[in-house]
């Protein structure tokens, strides 16, 4: 491929601060491989770019000068955060260069990546309400096991996300799909069911705690 065609932009739709989101952490990885193989890129964080007249013009010129968009977000309410519908409706009404692509990486907090199912639907309506080609998306469970560092530096449990992304990274340079190898991967637990859950109800128990509502933790405020 030339370089002309050669242009990807991630949109990171965590609300999170810069450097702290698996979103980031899982999209900038594809960025970083992509730039290695002669892409150009350029990364803007959605809910930020939402804060000013300006954020939302470079929002949506750096979506018309691409040939490719990467938007890596978490799930919120089994759909996704309420600025990146924002940015889907922006997007929508004015888009894109002619034959771009849209690729989508999705991540939740509960153990099962099948949560990501709506959001991913919802993702591919955007795609074809926006004259997008929608080339697939990756969805991984059991995103409070991750933290916003860069992915190589979180242990090997993330050897498997590694593996996809690369797989992705590979087809999506070609012009291709996201491969359902690729899928398949990122989809597989991190760690077994049981830990994940263990480990989640230490942390929240943990954070009862510090705000003084330990004891409140099985209180029913609305129930009849
Ligand atoms: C407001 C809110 C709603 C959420 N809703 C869901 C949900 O419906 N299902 C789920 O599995 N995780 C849900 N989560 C958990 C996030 O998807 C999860 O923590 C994710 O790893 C955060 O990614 P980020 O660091 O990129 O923001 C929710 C989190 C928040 C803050």
């Amino acid at each position: 491929m030339n370089s002309e065609g050669n242009r990807v932009l991630l949109l990171v739709g965590s609300p999170k601060a810069p450097g702290k989101s698996v979103s980031e952490a899982l999209g900038s990885y594809v960025i970083e491989k992509m730039e290695a193989r002669g892409w150009s890129s350029e990364s803007i964080f959605i809910r930020a770019s939402l804060q000013s007249d300006e954020g939302r013009a470079a929002l949506l010129e750096g979506v018309k000068a691409s040939d490719l968009i990467i938007l890596s977000f978490p799930l919120y309410v089994d759909s996704l955060p309420a600025p990146v519908i924002r940015a889907m409706e922006l997007i929508s009404a004015l888009c894109c260069k002619k034959n771009a692509r849209l690729a989508v990486i999705a991540n939740s907090g509960f153990p099962e990546a099948q949560h990501n199912k709506v959001a991913m639907s919802i993702c591919q309506r955007f795609a074809h309400a926006s004259g997008l080609e929608w080339v697939g998306g990756l969805a991984l469970g059991m995103g409070g096991a991750l933290s916003g560092q860069r992915l190589e530096e979180q242990g090997g449990m993330v050897g498997k996300i590694i593996k996809a992304l690369d797989l992705a990274v590979d087809a999506l340079v070609n012009g291709e799909s996201v491969p359902d190898e690729a899928i398949r991967l990122m989809a597989k637990p991190l760690i077994p069911g049981w830990m994940y859950t263990t480990i989640g109800n230490f942390g929240w128990r943990r954070e009862a705690k510090r705000h003084g509502v330990r004891k409140k933790l099985g209180d029913r405020p609305y129930q009849r």
